[in-house]
Order: structure tokens, then C-alpha cells, then sequence
């Protein structure tokens, strides 16, 4: 995924916003917060790495607040499929393991992804194997093995950035635009009837020419008879994010009445565009965003709330790490400490107004 427009932007402010008063406190940290998932009356999911399962202070803080796991990349074509075209399945096997040991939800992502298309796929020998075979039985393999998963982003980050259409893939290039994404549904259903199937975007919340044509792809696949069970809004927010952003592009992707995944939740504090005053009125703000997404995804019908997923439990654990050392996107802390942060995304869950210094949101 790239950050274009908010990336450049945001990274170069993101300096800017580095050099914020560095003698200026942020937030102090909260006190213990309750389960988030005894908060919720929906799944509060994580994503999680094989190097997670072998760090206790994660294990712990997982099994605390989380009842989903989302393998973050051990389940993607980019660990899956091998320059043989053979597969490998040792990692997602343990992710999956530890998620049925505690309890919690397999959520797979991703099938069929324009950013990874591995050599195996790249140089198929098709005079061997048609490259739709090779496709379905990908599909069918991981599909199959986690058979009982909850649900699959199947097609991720279809909608090209500027909303102008679908983005280029190979899948796109060998077995059409549309027509990949109709046979990537159809063999998900096929081997897994009862996981419901995803289509997943990103900055839905922030691009509405990019939520407009996801929107009516959603609906062309609908029509084509595509088995779309949910719709999935990565929601990768910064915490200069409009009030309202939220609440709106939840209740725009609700109108097929299908249920909604908010798949991959994170509030950078350095990607804002907008730089803040000081540490703490960016914390505050990161805070009211994350508040807003809990009370956005409440105020969905019951039955729309597939699941709301954290991408990275603590600072450290965060994607986003990589891209700013700065950056604080996560509602733990590096020790694993509930952040204010926490504080007000558990008042939202348990229905309760997030209430910052300056008053209500
Ligand atoms: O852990 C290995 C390390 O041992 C190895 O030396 C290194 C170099 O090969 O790779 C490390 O694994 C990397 C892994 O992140 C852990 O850092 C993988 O190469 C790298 O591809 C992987 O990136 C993941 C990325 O998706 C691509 O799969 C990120 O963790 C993950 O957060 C990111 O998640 C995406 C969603 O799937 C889609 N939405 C955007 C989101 C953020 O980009």
C-alpha cells in the first residue's frame, strides 16, 4: 500500500511535527483499562506476526483485549507461495493455532492483492498449468486449510488511489479487470461457504472519490453474483482526521446491509497534515479519532459488526514504526501500557462519550 498524496504530505510535515516542542508532555498514560473485548459487543481483533507468539507481553496483552487475529503478513501470497510455485504453510499454521488455543476468530487476509505477485505466478509455465488454475488452486489451498475462519479480505485495494477506476495487477492483466475479482469471490465461497468474504480498501474515510468507486464496484459485483459477504475499511487514520469522517463513510459502506470489518485500525500521530501545537493536543486529537471510529462502528446496525481490528496492539508493534520512528499510532505504549489513548477508545466502547480535556468530541 502506498500513502501517496497523505504520504508525501504527511511525511514531509511529518517532520515538521517531529520537531514539535520536545520539551512539551503528551498526554499522561491512563490506568489500567478493562478488556476491551468485554467492552464490545462486537470482535475486537489484532493483527499478529510468528515473532509476536514467542513475546509473552503480547501474548498477554492479546489474549487480554483481543477475540480475532489477523495473520499481518504470514498469510499473504508473500510468505505462502514459493519461487517453486510450491506453498508453505508453517507460520500461518501457527498464527491459526494460537488463535483456536485462545479463543479467538481467524480473520485471513489477503487472497488477491495487486501489490503481491509472486515469481511462482510471474513465470508460470502455462503450458503446464493455466495461469486460472493456478489462480483457483491457490485460492482453494488456503481457502480450504483454514476452512472455519471467520471471514478473508479476498480482493484488497482494488480502487485506484484517485478513484478513477480499478488499479492494474497481474490478476487483473491475466484474468480481467472485473472478472478476476468475480472468480476470486466464487472460488473463496467454493471452498469455504460459511466464511464471509471481504472486499477491503484504504482511506475510504479520507478519498470520497475513492469511497465512490469502491462504493459502485461493490455494487457491480453484487450484480454480477459475486459472493460479497463484507465490506472492509482498513481505516489507517491520522489524528488530524475531521469529525464526522467516521460516522459517515461507515454509514455510506452500510447501505448494502452487508456487514462492515473496520480491518486494520491504526492513528498515526506523525502522518497528520495538520502539524499540532504540542505532543498532548496531538495525543488528544489521536485519542478523539479513535474514540470516534469506536462510537462510528457502534452506531452501525448490530448485524453489521463484523469485527473491529487494531493493526499493531503497542506502538512498537506498529507498521507505521517503519515509517516514522516517531510515530505513537497504537492504543499501547511499547511496554504495552494503556495509552489516554486506550482510555478513551474503552469509554466509547462501553457506550460511554469520550470526554477530553477541552470537553465532549
Ligand atoms: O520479519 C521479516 C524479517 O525477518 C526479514 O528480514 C524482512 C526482510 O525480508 O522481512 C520481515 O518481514 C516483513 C514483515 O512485514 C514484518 O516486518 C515482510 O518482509 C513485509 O512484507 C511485511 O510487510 C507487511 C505488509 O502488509 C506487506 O505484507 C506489514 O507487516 C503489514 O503491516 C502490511 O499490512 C498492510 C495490509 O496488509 C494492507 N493494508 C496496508 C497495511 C500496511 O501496509
Amino acid at each position: 500500500m502506498t500513502w501517496s498524496r497523505r504520504a508525501i504530505l504527511g511525511s514531509g510535515l511529518a517532520l515538521a511535527a517531529c520537531e514539535r516542542d520536545a520539551h512539551s508532555q503528551p498526554a499522561p498514560a491512563a490506568g489500567p483499562i478493562a478488556p476491551l473485548k468485554s467492552l464490545a459487543p462486537f470482535p475486537i481483533g489484532t493483527c499478529a506476526q510468528v515473532s509476536h507468539l514467542d513475546d509473552p507481553a503480547w501474548v498477554q496483552l492479546a489474549r487480554t483485549h483481543c477475540s480475532q487475529l489477523t495473520p499481518e503478513w504470514e498469510m499473504k501470497m508473500e510468505y505462502i507461495v514459493q519461487p517453486d510455485g510450491s506453498f508453505r504453510f508453517d507460520r500461518p499454521d501457527r498464527l491459526a493455532g494460537f488463535a483456536r488455543a485462545n479463543g479467538m476468530r481467524l480473520y485471513g487476509t489477503t487472497l488477491v492483492w495487486y501489490s503481491q505477485k509472486p515469481d511462482a505466478f510471474v513465470n508460470l509455465d502455462e503450458s503446464r498449468v493455466s495461469f486460472a488454475k493456478a489462480f483457483d488452486n491457490y485460492i482453494a489451498a488456503v481457502v480450504g486449510r483454514y476452512r472455519g475462519a471467520a471471514g478473508w479480505d479476498v480482493v484488497n485495494e482494488a480502487v485506484a488511489e484517485d478513484g478513477d477506476g480499478w488499479r492494474e495487477s497481474l490478476w487483473a492483466t491475466k484474468l480481467g479487470a472485473f472478472d478476476h475479482m468475480v472468480r476470486a469471490f466464487d472460488r473463496a465461497h467454493a471452498a469455504d461457504p460459511n466464511a464471509t468474504l471481504f472486499i477491503n480498501d484504504y482511506n475510504l474515510e479520507w478519498l470520497p472519490k475513492k469511497l465512490d468507486t469502491f462504493l459502485r464496484l461493490v455494487e457491480r459485483l453484487l450484480d454480477a453474483g459475486a459472493p460479497v459477504s463484507g465490506l472492509g475499511c482498513q481505516t489507517h487514520l491520522a489524528a488530524d482526521l475531521p469529525s464526522g469522517a467516521m460516522e459517515r463513510t461507515l454509514r455510506q459502506l452500510a447501505r448494502f446491509g452487508l456487514p462492515i470489518h473496520v480491518s486494520e485500525l491504526d492513528v498515526s500521530l506523525t502522518l497528520s497534515e495538520k502539524p499540532f501545537a504540542s505532543a498532548r493536543a496531538s495525543t488528544e486529537a489521536q485519542a478523539r479519532v479513535y474514540a470516534e471510529t469506536a462510537q462510528a462502528f457502534l452506531a452501525l446496525p448490530r448485524r453489521q459488526q463484523f469485527a473491529l481490528t487494531l493493526w499493531g496492539l503497542r506502538d512498537k508493534d506498529s507498521w507505521l514504526r517503519g515509517k516514522n520512528a516517531q510515530d505513537d499510532p497504537a492504543l499501547f505504549d511499547d511496554t504495552g501500557r494503556p495509552k489516554a489513548t486506550a482510555q478513551a477508545f474503552a469509554q466509547a466502547l462501553s457506550g460511554g462519550l469520550y470526554e477530553n480535556a477541552s470537553g465532549r468530541l
